[in-house]
């Protein structure tokens, strides 16, 4: 009896011990940690529960039948954070490169598959050199299982990718396809083709950092939502935003314990929109100081900043905002900033995380490389995306919000519940300047009286009273005390009812 109990201890140490530790070291000699170091690091203590740990590849191909470690390059099961359930795939790069076989692939659609059952998010770690290339199609049609778990799992449990090695070829499409992708600076790459395929195609030489290093992709691409240092603060602020997302698409946010005065009064507030409407400030200062804790989780903070996305809490619930930063392009929507942020609505709405939208926007970027590039289409997104969102909704005006960018950005007309301004606040079709060259055109000579119609525009419009006057603002509320008033306004929407007519879906314009 004993012999047979510690055969399964000697078969444990072999699995753990993936490729051996010459690759082990190897790992660490590139600043990785290994795919069991990773598991451990994000879950909590003594939380993991291995899937599969003796599954073998099946390959007899090139001598494969020689080599059948256990475990066959991914590490799977479920675990807890902060005592929340999560299921996890680890790739283990020193077992064949992490490359995906067919039993590889059956280890994650595994996990995947009771990740929908059983209603708990997917935390994907990407570290692998693709196909199985021993393996061929085999490979292929396991990639493709993935996929569609992933398609199937959208919207119903969220997915989480953390890219911390290489994940390259058809490869890249599993985790483009999960809410959000993290990567580590220096150690990870992403491309559909590596520098290798572009340089003999187009001529053009980069390297595989350049061409899809972590810098690439949180700051151009915009496939990365975020990079870390390194593998060890990647994990830590995963499970910080794990803390945010509900379990799936039935439960609501966890709530956390708060030490924060719901009602607390932020006199700068009352200051910090500068006399000068054309001056910035920094919308993330008002961020901070709503939520609770002054604790702000943005996403994409380096791509299209003239937008914020992110998550924070009030009264302990998750909250989604979206906001206007009039640092960056005063504010202005474009092509970059609409994607940006109709994806995180949408992920909002798919997951009942209420949306708080904080708005000072002067109006649509102008200019062909907007319009060449499809701003219609684009701007598109984010209007349906608030459009068809029926989560609670609390709008804060605090400065501009012209034309076509006032409409959408969770307007009262979108189906906004709580719409308030501050007494700051200039909602027209425009700013008064351009208003007047179009109305008064035959005048522009006259320096004086083009003065004098601006002043009058701006005396009837720049302000919040006249939304207010048709309803179009609920309320018109003191910047101080914006805190109390939007954490009420979500209070009391807590048991909000909404639902749109039925379809098999809808047809964003993408
Ligand atoms: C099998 C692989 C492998 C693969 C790496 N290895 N990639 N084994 N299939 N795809 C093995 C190596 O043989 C080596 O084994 C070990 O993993 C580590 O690889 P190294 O090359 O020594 O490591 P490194 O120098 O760090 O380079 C990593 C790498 C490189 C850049 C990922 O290995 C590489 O280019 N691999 C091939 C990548 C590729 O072309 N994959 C197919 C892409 S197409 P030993 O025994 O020496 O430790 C694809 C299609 C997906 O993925 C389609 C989905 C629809």
């Amino acid at each position: 009896m004993k012999d047979i109990l510690q055969e399964l201890e000697n078969r444990r140490a072999v699995a753990r011990a993936g490729g051996g530790q010459r690759r082990i070291d190897a790992q660490h000699a590139k600043g990785k940690l290994t795919a069991r170091e990773r598991i451990e690091l994000l879950l909590d203590d003594g939380s993991f529960e291995e899937f599969d740990m003796f599954v073998a590849h099946r390959c007899t191909d090139f001598g494969m039948e020689q080599d059948r470690p256990p475990g066959d390059g991914v590490v799977t099961g479920w675990g807890t954070i902060n005592g929340r359930m999560v299921y996890v795939f680890s790739q283990d790069f020193t077992v064949f490169g992490g490359s995906l076989s067919e039993t590889h692939a059956k280890k994650i659609c595994k996990i995947m598959d009771m990740a929908i059952q059983n209603g708990a998010p997917v935390i994907g770690i990407n570290d692998s050199g693709g196909a199985r290339i021993q393996e061929g199609v085999a490979s292929l049609a396991g990639y493709a299982d993935v996929f569609q778990r992933n398609v199937l799992a959208s919207g119903v449990v969220p997915q989480i990718s953390l890219i911390m090695g290489p994940c390259a070829g058809g490869a890249v499409y599993s985790p483009a396809m999960t809410d959000f992708i993290f990567m580590v600076k220096d150690t990870s790459y992403m491309f559909v083709t590596g520098p290798d395929v572009v340089k003999t195609v187009t001529n053009e030489v980069v390297t595989a950092e350049e061409l899809g290093g972590a810098s690439t992709h949180t700051k151009k691409s915009s496939v990365a939502d975020g990079a870390f240092e390194n593998d060890v603060e990647a994990l830590a602020e995963i499970r910080r935003l794990f803390d945010f997302l509900p379990l799936n698409n039935r439960e609501k946010a966890p709530v956390r314990p708060f030490f924060d005065e719901p009602a607390r009064i932020e006199q700068s507030l009352d200051t910090l929109i500068p006399d000068n409407p054309n001056q910035p400030y920094d919308m993330k200062e008002l961020i901070v100081k709503l939520a609770d804790e002054g604790d702000f989780y943005e996403i994409q903070k380096d791509y299209a900043g003239n937008i914020i996305i992110g998550f924070i809490r009030l009264e302990g619930q998750t909250v989604g905002v979206v906001a206007n930063q009039p640092m960056v392009l005063a504010g202005c929507l474009d092509i970059d900033s609409s994607r940006k942020a109709a994806r995180f609505v949408r992920f909002c709405d798919a997951f009942e995380i209420p949306l708080l939208t904080l708005v000072d926007v002067p109006g649509f970027l102008p200019g062909t490389s907007q319009e060449y590039g499809g701003v219609i289409k684009h701007g598109a997104k984010l209007l349906f995306a608030y459009g068809e969102a029926t989560v609670p909704k609390v709008t804060v005006i605090t400065r501009k919000a012209y034309g076509g960018a006032y409409d959408v950005m969770s307007s009262k007309h979108l189906r906004g519940d709580f719409n308030y301004a501050w007494p700051t606040a200039e909602i027209a079709v425009m700013g008064a300047k351009g208003a007047v060259e179009i109305l008064y055109r035959s005048e522009l000579g006259d320096k004086e009286k083009i003065a004098e119609r601006t002043r009058d525009y701006e005396d009837r419009f720049a302000n919040p009273f006249v939304a207010a006057e048709k309803g179009f603002i609920d309320e018109v509320i003191q910047p101080r005390s914006t805190r109390r008033r939007v954490t009420r306004a979500f209070a009391s929407l807590r048991h909000k009812k909404l639902s749109n007519p039925w379809k098999k879906h809808d047809n964003i314009p993408l």
